[in-house]
């Protein structure tokens, strides 16, 4: 089906003004394939027609689901395993410098549908005996309400489930009905979630630890900046940035540096290095 260019213009930039997110032209080709869902359940005819009706008053919800479906949801559980390990060795040695405050706050900016975060709480779960009298505080973010929602009541697909889940954590942490998985009460608790904006006032506090993992990938490098800049102004001065595989701070902000020995691993310049920089 032939989509005015005009339109796809007029999406990617609605999908820019919203999320920061910028869909270059050469992957305007993603826009009709993401939108076929909405356009089928809507019986609306060509994405042309649903910029018409985005035009229309009253047509909040509508732009807000396209917009959800324009973003990239993509995540797993224990998503790239290295670096959970190395993301393991980060909290043990964070924990040495909070003995006195026994607690510990994480934010998983762009969390997408939960799995992240909820890979961090089966984490600290398994290992309640060592956690036992600390205060674990998980905070996942994201700037998509559908998403959000989704991770909020933490209910998986059998395909979503299998992906990067040990069996033995599927069995533990989550309860089989019919062809989807639902997570424990007990780890849906220890996880709060809430529909922002990365590129807004960052949530209340100090935290820790912030996984901002595969979300800057696709913001032009000025919304990156800002999304750094953001982030720094909430992190310990001793705690850890971790961005995705393919991110990095260098070139974007000097508020960070990078650290040695962990993948990915960011802390605040201003700081001295701490403990967390002898995570080998
Ligand atoms: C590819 S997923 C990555 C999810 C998870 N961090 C991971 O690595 O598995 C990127 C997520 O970032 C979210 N996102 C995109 N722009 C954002 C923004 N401006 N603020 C917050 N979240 C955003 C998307 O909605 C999506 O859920």
């Amino acid at each position: 089906m032939h989509v005015n260019p005009a339109s796809l213009n007029m999406l990617s930039s609605l999908l820019e003004a919203r999320t920061g997110q910028r869909l270059s032209t050469g992957r305007h080709w993603r826009i009709e394939m993401a939108l076929k869902p909405i356009l089928k359940a809507r019986g609306i005819a060509s994405c042309d027609e649903l910029v018409a009706r985005l035009a229309e008053p009253g047509s909040a919800a509508l732009c807000n689901e396209t917009i959800d479906a324009l973003l990239n949801n993509e995540t797993y559980f224990f998503r790239d395993s290295e670096a959970f390990a190395d993301l393991f060795k980060v909290i043990e040695n964070i924990a040495v410098n909070r003995q006195g405050t026994k607690r510990i706050r994480i934010w998983s900016a762009g969390c997408s549908t939960g799995q992240e975060i909820y890979s961090l709480a089966m984490h600290f779960c398994d290992n309640a005996a060592q956690w036992r009298g600390w205060s674990i505080e998980l905070l996942g973010t994201d700037v998509s309400r559908t998403a959000i929602n989704r991770a909020r009541i933490g209910d998986y697909s059998q395909f979503e489930i299998q992906r990067g889940l040990p069996a033995r954590l599927m069995l533990r942490w989550f309860e089989q009905s019919g062809s989807h998985w639902r997570i424990d009460e007990s780890l849906r608790k220890m996880v709060r979630f809430r529909c922002q904006n990365v590129l807004d006032v960052p949530p209340p506090g100090q935290f820790d630890l912030v996984l901002c993992r595969n979300v800057l990938l696709y913001f032009p490098a000025a919304n990156r900046s800002s999304a750094l800049q953001n982030i720094s102004t909430v992190m310990a001065p001793d705690g850890g940035l971790i961005l995705g595989a393919g991110e990095t701070v260098l070139g974007y902000t000097d508020r960070f540096r990078v650290l040695p020995g962990v993948r990915s691993l960011y802390q605040l310049a201003l700081s001295e290095p701490q403990q967390i920089s002898s995570v080998a």
